[in-house]
């Protein structure tokens, strides 16, 4: 029976093309991540908002490195996709941003990230997650972005508004944390919203 619906995208346009680098104001980069940035992720994985807010600790810098490679793979397969937020001029890491679950032929995709702790308080997160859905967006085709995050976590819910990523509820007990359930904000970004300045 023929499909009524064509794909949104095409399977196959990310992994023919290589993870590109996008520049976001304030002299920031997003580029694919490195074997050097081993050091700068097991640091970040040191510091308990990080820990509080991930499933997953590095235990040493090569736990590390087998993260990085994981993420340089998941280009590959299309279905994660990961940026390290760097400074332009001396290339050190200051945050991580992601297109997780993203499904091609549905149009979507769920943006995730974090910052280093001493890059925070600057607008790091919400000018990373603005270059990424633009280009998400405009150049990828896709439809819809989610954005899910505790109801705890109340920097992580300021990054969504900036962003323009539009409340749509509350998802009760949906995440396990190390210290338990946790209700989950729900919020998204459609193609064609307006950008927040
Ligand atoms: C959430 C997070 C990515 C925000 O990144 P950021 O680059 O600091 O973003 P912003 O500069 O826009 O700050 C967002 C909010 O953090 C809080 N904040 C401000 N300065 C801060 C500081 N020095 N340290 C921690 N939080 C700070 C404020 O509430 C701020 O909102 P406001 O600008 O309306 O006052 C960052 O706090 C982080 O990495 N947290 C741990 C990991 C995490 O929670 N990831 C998201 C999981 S859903």
């Amino acid at each position: 029976m023929p499909f009524k619906i064509s794909d949104v995208v095409a399977p196959g346009t990310l992994a023919r093309r290589e993870q590109p680098v996008l520049p976001v104001p304030g002299a920031l980069v997003l580029r694919p991540w490195k074997a050097a940035d081993a050091s700068a992720v097991y640091e970040a994985f040191q510091d308990p908002v990080i820990q509080r807010w991930h499933a997953r600790v590095a235990e040493s810098e090569s736990e590390a490195l087998g993260w990085i490679e994981s993420w340089r793979k998941a280009w590959a397969d299309e279905r994660d996709a990961y940026w390290a937020i760097a400074d332009a001029a001396t290339d050190a890491v200051v945050g991580r941003a992601a297109l997780r679950q993203i499904t091609l032929p549905e149009g979507q995709a769920e943006v995730a990230y974090w910052t280093m702790p001493l890059a925070r308080g600057r607008g790091v997160a919400p000018r990373a997650v603005q270059a990424l859905s633009r280009w998400a967006f405009d150049e990828v085709g896709l439809h819809r972005l989610e954005l899910t995050h505790a109801t705890a976590n109340e920097a992580s819910c300021r990054v969504a508004s900036k962003t323009g990523f539009a409340a749509e509820g509350t998802k009760r007990s949906a995440l396990l944390h190390a210290d338990g359930w946790h209700d989950m904000h729900l919020h998204a970004r459609i193609a064609g919203d307006a950008e927040v300045a």
